[in-house]
């Protein structure tokens, strides 16, 4: 008999700023990530650090430079195929996100756009002419520009009121097509970049931390509105937080490096534990007074946030890390956060360390900490893939990542997890978040598309897109 429960569900996931394209179409207005410029040697310095509105405007401007997701891999116009392929998977689910900016393409308007509104429900039609769920996050680090220029965007306490006016808009519109739902995507994501996943200038801000901690107190409020709204909009819908979880393991039994993996579980788990428990956690007010960070908060928003709390917990989860009492050593890189190197992992392409048991630590963690089901909305291998000549694509590397973290999951659901899905980054290749690459591809369909914007569009199955298909028509079972 299967681990994994009958209705447990597979599937895999995107976000429209990295695979719809088509950003002036259809009525859609500026993004965020519209101003991302590509540059062969990936800085990713440069793409996390402050923003001023010169630059910004230096890149709306701009005829030379190459902006890869303002293109993505055209999923705009290629829907139907791309669906059609994860149909022949067995996707039971697909995680997307709808583009703010095509809903609401300044956010001060009223009414929202229609052309955008017609085409997710030309996506969700076709999804569940598969019976495929969709799986939706409302925010995926997309945010509209013109909010941005308004009102330094999460910096503003007037962005929860345009929040939640375009996330009752897609409920009421959406209700009977999407039951899943998700409010930000890796929401402790503004603790490292408040332009990618705030919408806010602050090249000339003092204190960063402070504007980074208050607009996630924004974001906080504006996600346990939208719980509610979706609660009374939807009786019968879902809707959960997401988190980047980074499983930080003690560098040694040295207490102090013990010590260091509680404090950095803190900091990662600050964010669900609002979400979840709907109060802020009691560690992080010492953190708030040694970082002069002082919330503005106003009355009732306690009441908001005890209200608001979320029906299950979504997570990205990549790799673990190394938590130190000492600075010395070698580093590698991660998703958000870099590590020391752990002499016992190998590391991806990108250096990422590869820790299929440490997804099984992360589990059991989270769930001993909220007893809410658990959902697995990230995961995978970024990887260089090789077309051979006959166009064939053989991923023998990402299948082991992929099997090894499966098989994790599923002793983590013997041992008692609650775990209602699983959904590989990328399913499909897409534009890098972090490097804004093409070749860092995590799919089981290969999309002829290279770093420098050349190529067919074309997609092709690898072969762990037969490996997959085989692990969802078993349920697990089939994991060679
Ligand atoms: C997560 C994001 O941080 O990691 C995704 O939610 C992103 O948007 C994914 O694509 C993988 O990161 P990258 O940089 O390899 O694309």
């Amino acid at each position: 008999m299967s681990k994994f429960p009958n209705n447990f569900l597979w599937g895999g996931a995107t976000a429209a700023l990295q695979v719809e394209g088509a950003f002036l179409e259809g009525g859609r207005g500026w993004a965020n990530f519209d101003t991302e410029r590509y540059t062969p040697d990936g800085n990713l310095l440069e793409l996390f650090s402050p923003k001023s509105r010169e630059e910004i405007e230096f890149a709306i401007n701009d005829k030379v430079g190459r902006y890869p997701k303002r293109h993505g891999i055209d999923f705009y116009h290629r829907f139907k195929e791309d669906i059609a392929l994860f149909a022949e998977m067995g996707f039971k689910t697909f995680r997307l996100s709808i583009s703010w900016p095509r809903i609401f393409p300044q956010d001060d308007e009223l009414k929202p756009n229609e052309e955008g509104l017609a085409f997710y429900d030309a996506v969700f039609d076709e999804l569940l002419k598969y019976k495929i769920e969709p799986l939706v996050t409302l925010s995926h680090f997309e945010f509209p520009l013109g909010l941005t220029f308004k009102q330094n965007g999460w910096e503003s306490r007037k962005t929860i009121e345009c929040f939640t006016r375009y996330a009752s808009c897609v409920f009421e519109r959406y209700k009977d097509k999407v039951k899943y739902w998700m409010t930000f995507n890796e929401i402790n994501g503004i603790s490292m970049s408040e332009f990618l996943c705030g919408g806010i200038l602050a090249h000339d801000v003092i204190n960063l931390a402070q504007v980074q901690y208050q607009a996630a107190h924004h974001q906080f409020i504006a996600s346990a509105l939208a719980v509610k709204a979706c609660h009374e909009i939807i009786p019968d819908a879902q809707i959960g937080c997401m988190l980047a979880r980074i499983e930080a393991y003690p560098e040694t039994c040295n207490p102090l490096d013990v010590m260091e993996s509680v404090k950095e579980d803190q900091a990662n788990l600050f964010f669900s534990d609002v979400q979840v428990r709907g109060y802020y956690p009691s560690y992080i007010h010492k953190f708030f007074k040694e970082n002069n960070i002082e919330i503005k908060t106003e009355t009732g928003d306690d009441e908001i946030l005890r209200e608001g709390v979320v029906d299950f917990m979504a997570f990205s989860y990549y790799m673990s890390n190394i938590a130190s009492s000492n600075t010395d050593g070698e580093m590698t890189a991660g998703n958000l956060f870099n590590s020391k190197k752990n002499p016992y992992l190998t590391t991806s392409d990108w250096g990422w360390q590869i820790d299929p048991v440490g997804l099984r630590v992360t589990l059991h963690k989270l769930y001993d900490r909220y007893q809410i089901p658990l959902f697995i909305v990230e995961n995978g291998l970024g990887a260089k893939d090789v077309a051979e000549e006959d166009g064939s694509i053989h991923d023998s590397y990402r299948i082991d990542y992929l099997r090894s973290h499966i098989e994790q999951m599923g002793l983590a659901i013997e041992e008692g997890v609650d775990l209602m899905g699983y959904t590989p980054w990328g399913c499909i290749d897409i534009v890098s978040s972090s490097t804004n690459q093409m070749s860092k591809r995590y799919g089981f369909i290969y999309v002829d598309l290279d770093d420098e914007g050349n190529g067919t569009l074309e997609r092709s199955r690898k072969d762990s897109f037969y490996w997959y298909k085989k692990v969802i028509e078993t349920n697990g079972d089939v994991l060679t």
